[in-house]
């Protein structure tokens, strides 16, 4: 039986990360964050005053790293080996310079290569819960089944304002500088050339701007249960 793969795409803000963490640990699979690793290759590319423009440089940043993920609880951790030595990621890679520069490199198609390779060696071993803006399209394309999740513009803002303030103690911006910087990543991730961001051809949509959270996690089991006694009747 090929491993269990749930891929999660959408944009910042949609409630996909809550939702994969819910999914992940209800299916038993890992939880792969795969902005986490966009975050991780932009901030130690800032902090090595590599220009988010140098692809080749980048690229060997990000071809040096390992990841790893799991989750505590209702919240996930990443965890990077760099040279021998193994960081937990924090709030350092969620900060909105971070944002902006992950979005940045998320451009360049040598990087997402070599994040898709790894994405895909983590995903194939034990299955996962893949979450991210190209799950469904490069990553995974024959997924087990397929979300899209998505929400209003300034619902999602609201929302990122929320996070940064609560998870991440991050009280810099006040909300109307959140929704330009959720407008202006939207913008960025879904028109470059490279892996825009955008619902796979067989992605099921979900809005959930008026949605009940816990309603729409129970729609997300539901229905990933369905399709896995589909598979078995096969
Ligand atoms: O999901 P996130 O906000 O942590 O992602 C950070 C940035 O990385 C976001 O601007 C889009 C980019 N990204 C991407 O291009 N492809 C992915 N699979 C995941 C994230």
């Amino acid at each position: 039986m090929k491993p269990l793969i749930i891929t999660l795409d959408g944009p910042s803000g949609s409630g996909k990360s809550t939702a994969s963490v819910r999914l992940a640990k209800y299916f038993k699979i890992p939880c792969l964050d795969t902005g986490a690793m966009y975050r991780t290759v932009a901030y130690k590319a800032t902090e090595a005053n590599i220009p988010l423009d140098d692809s080749p440089a980048l690229s060997k940043l990000a071809s040096k790293l390992t990841f790893k993920f799991g989750f505590d609880g209702d919240s996930r951790w990443v965890e990077v080996l760099d040279n021998g030595s193994n960081m937990r990621m924090g709030k350092e890679i969620r900060t909105p310079e971070v944002s902006l520069a992950a979005s940045k490199i998320a451009k360049l198609p040598k990087v997402r290569e070599v994040l898709v390779r790894k994405q895909q060696e983590i995903g194939r071993k034990d299955g996962a819960v893949v979450e991210g803006r190209d799950a469904g399209t490069v990553i995974f394309p024959h997924a087990t089944i397929k979300f899209f999740v998505t929400a209003s513009a300034e619902e999602r803002a609201k929302r990122r304002h929320k996070e940064l303030v609560d998870s991440y103690g991050i009280k810099a911006q006040d909300y109307g500088e959140v929704l330009k910087e959720i407008l202006l990543r939207d913008r960025q991730d879904e028109e470059r050339e490279a892996s825009p961001s955008k619902p796979a051809d067989d992605a099921l949509i979900i809005d959930t701007s008026n949605l009940d959270f816990e309603k729409v996690v129970q729609f997300l089991k539901e229905k990933v249960e369905s399709r896995l006694q589909t598979r078995a009747a096969r």
